[in-house]
């Protein structure tokens, strides 16, 4: 008996750690057309959904986010993060500011998954996926990736890991020779052992270890955090 109650304890945290989430003050009962966030996608950036970006950046950012991915005609607002007025997936949101900083193009990663808009059919619907171990389909392709040298991959932290489309993801591609450097939105998993799992599922590209990660919350006001980071890397455009 003694040795469930630390997995009693844990249980009870997330429990109450994902209501404390689906109750806070993202959500405020506001919806957003999906489309208009794909609209969004276009920011610093060339977007790129599947057709050759036109650009001549070897720097893409590739990012996974649910507002995306939601019901389709309408996502909850709390998959989304507000700047300037306007609605972005909370990864969304930090691969533009990555974009803005880099040069690089944008990437949407979407499947033909259309994930619960609310976020406690969400949480539940997520669990199952990962325990089935579901890969979804993509339906977004990159089309033409020996261009790129350098691949920033950012998604949200689902129950500590990836979530299960960016297995789809690292199993249509490979990254071989290439430096792939991650980057996620949580609610306190930060990275969550994330970048080790990618240079499982990809031995031969580089994985930078140090990823940035940013809390849901403070998402929308990254951008000099993102451009710090980015310093130290010595990614950011000159
Ligand atoms: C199904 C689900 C599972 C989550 N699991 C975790 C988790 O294990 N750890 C954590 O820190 N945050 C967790 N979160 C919070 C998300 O990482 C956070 O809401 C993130 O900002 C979502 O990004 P997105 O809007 O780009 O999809 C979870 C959220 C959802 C919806």
């Amino acid at each position: 008996m003694k040795k469930w109650i630390p997995v009693l304890i844990v249980m009870l945290v997330l429990v109450a750690g994902f209501v404390v989430y689906g109750s806070s003050d993202h959500s405020d009962g506001q919806e957003y057309e999906s489309e208009s966030m794909a609209a969004q996608a276009e920011g610093a950036s060339e977007s790129q959904s599947g057709d050759a970006a036109e650009s001549d950046s070897n720097i893409l950012v590739a990012y996974f986010t649910a507002a995306e991915n939601s019901g389709v005609d309408a996502v909850s607002s709390a998959s989304v993060t507000m700047i300037d007025d306007e609605p972005y997936g909370v990864s969304q949101a930090v691969a533009n500011m990555i974009a803005e900083e880099t040069g690089g193009d944008l990437f949407s990663i979407q499947t033909n998954v259309v994930y619960p808009a609310d976020i406690n059919e969400l949480i539940d619907y997520v669990a199952e996926e990962q325990d089935e171990g579901v890969m979804p389909e993509l339906t977004t392709h990159i089309e033409n990736l020996d261009d790129y040298d350098t691949v920033f991959i950012g998604f949200p932290i689902w129950w500590y890991d990836m979530p299960q489309v960016m297995y789809s993801f690292f199993d249509e591609y490979d990254f071989s020779g290439k430096t792939i450097i991650p980057f996620t939105v949580h609610n306190g998993s930060r990275l969550s052992g994330t970048p080790a799992t990618i240079q499982e599922l990809e031995p031969d590209a580089v994985v930078i270890e140090d990823g940035f990660s940013v809390s849901q919350g403070n998402a929308a006001d990254a951008a000099a955090d993102v451009a710090e980071w980015l310093d130290g890397l010595e990614y950011q455009e000159d």
